[in-house]
């Protein structure tokens, strides 16, 4: 299972691929285990200067996996929040690089990255509502921080799909490249931060994520209240059973 999550370091670079291409690289508690595990060895690994994130072929990944959402135990510990928590933590910067569809956490763990590349063809989208769920990750603060009131709650509230130009106008990336560039220009961001002075790009990084570091671990708790909560709530129930059931869901009885 672990293998649903390839990790290797090169050139001071430590690569996370969640890499479950028939299963549109949705992440199962294992692969977030595995993603958190990957994150804390580069952390701890003074030989690692920068973490890259990416996904397979035409996917980053289509978000939590709904099989294990919908099996989910009242009150059981969530790996997606310990690696949100430990992402959202981490001291080393940290890149994304977008090759498609980036669905629910696909984006929000965007918000926890310093430099996001996506490829052209790469997709968004926030379905939390429509899922019977509400944002997490501490979308709901940084969102409209980054980009108002208004358009955050658009991409919440409607949870429409968008497209890469878009996230980079809205500041979820930094830049989109031809798909068949985007691997090779995120790596080489990434080996350009691994040349820089590794102390000082640490505390410039813990600089900038300083003010807002508690109000987001805050936002993250009071999100996953809510988010469990719903979880275990007869609208995400019908939502996912219908995902599974391949129809649309029906909350007109709610
Ligand atoms: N959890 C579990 N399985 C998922 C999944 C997810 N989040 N996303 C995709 N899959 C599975 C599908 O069930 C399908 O499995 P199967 O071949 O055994 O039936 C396989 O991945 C391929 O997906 P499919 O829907 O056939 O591909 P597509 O190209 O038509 O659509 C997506 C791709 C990603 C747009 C679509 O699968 C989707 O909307 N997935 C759900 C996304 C989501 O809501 N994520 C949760 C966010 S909180």
């Amino acid at each position: 299972m672990a293998d649903q999550i390839s990790v290797e370091v090169m050139d001071r670079v430590l690569s996370i691929r969640m890499d479950r291409p028939e299963k549109k690289n949705a992440l199962t508690r294992t692969m977030y285990i595995a993603m958190t595990d990957a994150l804390r060895q580069a952390e701890a690994n003074a030989a690692v200067r920068a973490i890259l994130i990416t996904g397979t072929a035409d996917c980053f990944t289509a978000g939590n996996d709904l099989v294990d959402f919908a099996n989910a135990a009242p009150g059981e510990s969530s790996p997606a929040i310990a690696f949100l928590q430990t992402l959202a933590a981490a001291e080393k910067p940290v890149v994304a690089a977008v090759n498609g569809t980036a669905i629910g956490i696909g984006t929000t763990m965007l918000l926890h990255c310093d430099l996001v590349y996506a490829a052209s063809s790469a997709r968004f989208q926030l379905p939390f509502v429509n899922l019977g769920l509400c944002p997490e990750a501490a979308s709901s603060f940084i969102l409209p921080r980054m980009m108002g009131h208004h358009r955050a709650a658009e991409l919440l509230f409607l949870g429409a799909p968008f497209g890469a130009g878009t996230a980079r106008e809205l500041g979820i990336v930094n830049e989109v490249y031809a798909d068949r560039d985007l691997l090779a220009e995120a790596k080489s961001k990434a080996a350009q931060l691994a040349e820089k002075p590794p102390t000082a790009l640490r505390i410039t990084k813990a600089l900038l994520k300083h003010t807002t570091a508690g109000a987001k671990a805050e936002a993250m708790e009071r999100e996953a209240k809510q988010f469990l909560m719903l979880l275990q709530g007869p609208e995400a129930r019908e939502a996912m059973t219908a995902f599974m059931q391949r129809r649309k869901p029906d909350f007109s009885n709610f």
